[in-house]
């Protein structure tokens, strides 16, 4: 296996995520937990020391212990991770005056060809674009170690000591804008005898093993929502702790067309989960009655969920831990490559403070995760298809998308209008392209005539965008064919609306939410 010690750079991970991606196996350590003892047991095969914000100068700056250059394994600096390697090997590194360089440069090949660089400087006259973010660079380079790449403000872009196999590199060859970067990856772990069979079968296997370490004897509570990150998660634990966990799906009244039952049904009759089916949409529309107010309709919703969460755990005499589907993305609040402070958490929007309040620890199984790699460890899992490439649903549900007063009515007619929008989409192939689709009804009746009568209906807005993570979004270019039909089954077959618009805000400067 191979170890990646963390300097704190916010984008480790995607290091982790190349690798897998190379079906090779890796840990993610922080440099402050890897020591003499911790090597001797972890016994890497090769090791990457990650970038971070910090600079070799400062008080106590992170180091790796001396003894992983001793190991006799390759070994893999990124930026950070080159200037810790030039600075415990003989090198010299120097304080950025005026040096720093951040964003997209242009490294160029010396005359000597390098093992890990294969299939790099072959088209576009012998250079690569990388991606460098660094405020120190290195001005003298470790005995041994030879020049390989240069940029112009980074004479030591590549370098590498070829009878060690160590490299050292200025860049980040993680990130997409290092767009040949996952070769030298591939190159590297090729290089360390890694054969590439590691498989999300063998991630579900580890996973498992770590919860079982993690839980013990204790009791575990998941909120289930039905969504894929938390569907994932309680049946990753559920094989973990079997009936140690206990799940609990809160019905708050804003859930879809049969989704209650089909959520609740197939984790009850087809995974067998221990789940409590927590109908409190009386509760939770009581209290929304007269609310118009978007931000209060969030507030209100999200204090009740983990009011009524702590009751049910109460009634299930308590948990140690809270388990949570919380993804790689929601843990980086985001990712810049400029050095700023590393990893901060952001709160979960369903969830957030449970934890504290209820004195439980979190089990996040997914927290090394993307979206994509989730919905794989899903497959994995046995969840069907249809549910792993399910459009994500805001754990507020149809309250955001019910703008001014919510009211049983018009949460009735929104169903309706949903069900018919989504299954115009499904009958046209269209599903897995958009992101998101959704109606939402808007606080406005507009007269219509239908046969030979007046109609004082509801108008309602078809919301459908493509995205990749969800904060930035293009609407979806429906053909007018497909928009006139939706338009005239939804009117035809939903009464209450007599009126569709279809939303083409992108977002910025819009959201994908009405609300
Ligand atoms: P917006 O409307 O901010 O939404 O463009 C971006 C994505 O986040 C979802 N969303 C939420 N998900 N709780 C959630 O779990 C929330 O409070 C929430 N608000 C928005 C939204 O559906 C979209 O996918």
């Amino acid at each position: 296996r191979l170890l990646i010690i963390d300097f704190g750079s916010q984008v480790t991970q995607l290091i982790a995520r190349r690798l897998r991606e190379l079906n090779v196996y890796c840990e993610i350590h922080p440099f402050n937990l890897v020591d003499d003892s911790f090597l001797d047991t972890f016994k890497p095969k090769a090791v990457i020391l990650s970038g971070g914000p910090s600079s070799v100068f400062a008080q106590g700056a992170p180091m790796p212990p001396a003894t992983v250059f001793e190991l006799g394994v390759p070994i893999l600096g990124i930026c950070y991770g080159q200037q810790v390697m030039m600075h415990c090997l003989g090198g010299k590194v120097e304080r950025g005056h005026g040096t720093a360089e951040f964003g997209r440069a242009y490294v160029t090949p010396t005359a000597r060809r390098l093992d890990i660089l294969q299939g790099w400087f072959e088209t576009d006259q012998d250079r690569e674009q990388v991606w460098m973010s660094h405020g120190d660079h290195v001005s003298q380079i470790a005995p041994g170690f030879d020049v390989f790449g240069t940029s112009p403000n980074a004479p030591f872009a590549i370098t590498a000591d070829t009878t060690r196999h160590f490299y050292a590199v200025q860049f980040h060859p993680e990130v997409h804008h290092t767009p040949n970067g996952a070769k030298l990856y591939e190159n590297f772990v090729r290089l360390a005898g890694f054969k590439g069979d590691w498989t999300m079968g063998a991630y579900r296997e580890e996973a498992i093993a770590k919860i079982r370490e993690q839980v013990g004897s204790g009791r575990v509570i998941c909120a289930l929502s039905g969504g894929v990150d938390s569907s994932v998660a309680a049946v990753l634990i559920h094989e973990a702790i079997g009936d140690q966990l206990t799940c609990v799906y809160v019905d708050h009244g804003l859930m879809r067309k049969d989704e209650s039952a089909q959520v609740v049904g197939m984790f009850r009759e087809h995974y067998n989960l221990p789940l409590i089916h927590a109908d409190e949409s009386d509760l939770f529309l009581g209290k929304l009655n007269g609310v118009s107010d978007p931000e209060t309709k969030r507030k209100i919703i999200g204090g009740l969920f983990i009011e009524v969460f702590e009751k049910y755990a109460k009634e299930i005499g308590g948990a140690d831990f809270l388990a949570q589907g919380t993804l790689y993305p929601d843990v980086i609040e985001s990712v810049s490559f400029s050095g700023g402070p590393s990893v901060t958490i952001k709160s979960h929007h369903n969830v957030g403070g449970l934890p504290e309040r209820m004195n439980m620890q979190l089990v996040e199984p997914l927290r090394e995760l993307f979206k994509d790699e989730v919905r794989a460890l899903g497959h994995e899992l046995g969840l069907p298809a249809s549910f792993i490439g399910r459009h994500p649903f805001p754990g507020p549900g149809l309250a955001i998308r019910c703008p001014g007063e919510i009211t049983r009515e018009k949460l009735d007619i929104l169903r309706e209008a949903d069900a018919v929008y989504i299954d115009q989409i499904r009958k046209h192939g269209l599903y897995d392209e958009i992101w998101q689709a959704f109606v939402a009804i808007l606080p406005v009746r507009t007269v219509g005539v239908m046969g030979d009568g007046r109609t004082y209906d509801f108008a309602c807005a078809l919301r459908a965008v493509t995205s990749v993570d969800g904060m930035t979004a293009d609407y979806y270019p429906f053909s007018h064919d497909f928009l006139g039909e939706t338009a005239t089954r939804i009117i035809n077959e939903v009464p209450g609306i007599n009126r569709v618009t279809y939303d083409i805000t992108s977002k910025p400067p819009g959201t994908i939410e009405w609300e």
